[in-house]
């Protein structure tokens, strides 16, 4: 794949992601930096192909908006089937547009990731959700369902589960289902902070903090 075919694939990538919001283009960036990240480490165990990591992560929310209009549609299987239609146009090569595909499926669970790839992607797009990112993550999608601080650092403390939209986000951030060692390890350094931020945010909403 030459430097022409990737921009394309960008281009392409990029104009799928318009008006998203919080998982928008600057996710996909993150994510493609992750899985870059990640590649290094895990190369020394495992195979990589680092252009098929690159596509993968570049068009695994191309069917976000579809998702985002009709609940039904699940965005890793959907955007599966457009990755492969366009991957076609540009004479990508069928061999990896097939690993590229199954890492599009696979990051949303519609099947389980095997390739070493497609366990990269979902790591990179999980650690997304966690650390910095993701307290602010939690506190966009607050603002986004009317939510108050307060409620935020209740749900934080609360034993119970809910679904709601940020009590989903808040479970992330308590568990680490990942698949790589590497992504286990970043996950582990990420997560660092997120007791202490809530920790401090509870002391201050108590005023126990001068
Ligand atoms: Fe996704
Ligand atoms: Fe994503």
């Amino acid at each position: 794949m030459g430097p022409r075919q990737l921009a394309e694939i960008e281009r392409y990538a990029e104009s799928h992601m318009a008006r998203l919001g919080l998982y928008g283009w600057p996710h996909v960036k993150r994510v493609e930096r992750l899985c870059m990240l990640i590649q290094k480490d895990e190369s020394e165990r495992n195979d990589v192909d680092p252009l098929v990591l690159k596509v993968a992560a570049l068009l695994h929310d191309i069917a976000k908006h579809a998702e985002k209009k009709e609940n039904l549609v699940d965005h890793g299987e959907l955007g599966a089937r457009m990755a492969q239609r366009f991957l076609k146009t540009i004479g990508f090569d069928k061999v990896k547009t097939g690993v590229i595909c199954h890492a599009i499926r696979a990051h949303t669970h519609k099947e389980e990731p095997i390739s070493i790839e497609a366990k990269i992607l979902h790591d990179a797009d999980f650690l997304d959700k966690l650390g910095t990112v993701g307290i602010a993550s939690v506190f966009i999608k607050a603002c986004l369902t009317d939510k108050t601080i307060e409620e935020v650092a209740q749900m934080y403390c609360s034993k119970e589960r809910k679904s709601s939209y940020v009590a989903k986000h808040i479970h992330w951030l308590k568990r680490q289902d990942l698949y790589t060692e590497t992504g286990k390890r970043i996950a582990g350094q990420r997560n660092k902070i997120v007791p202490t931020f809530f920790e401090a945010l509870k002391d201050e909403l108590d005023c126990k903090r001068k």
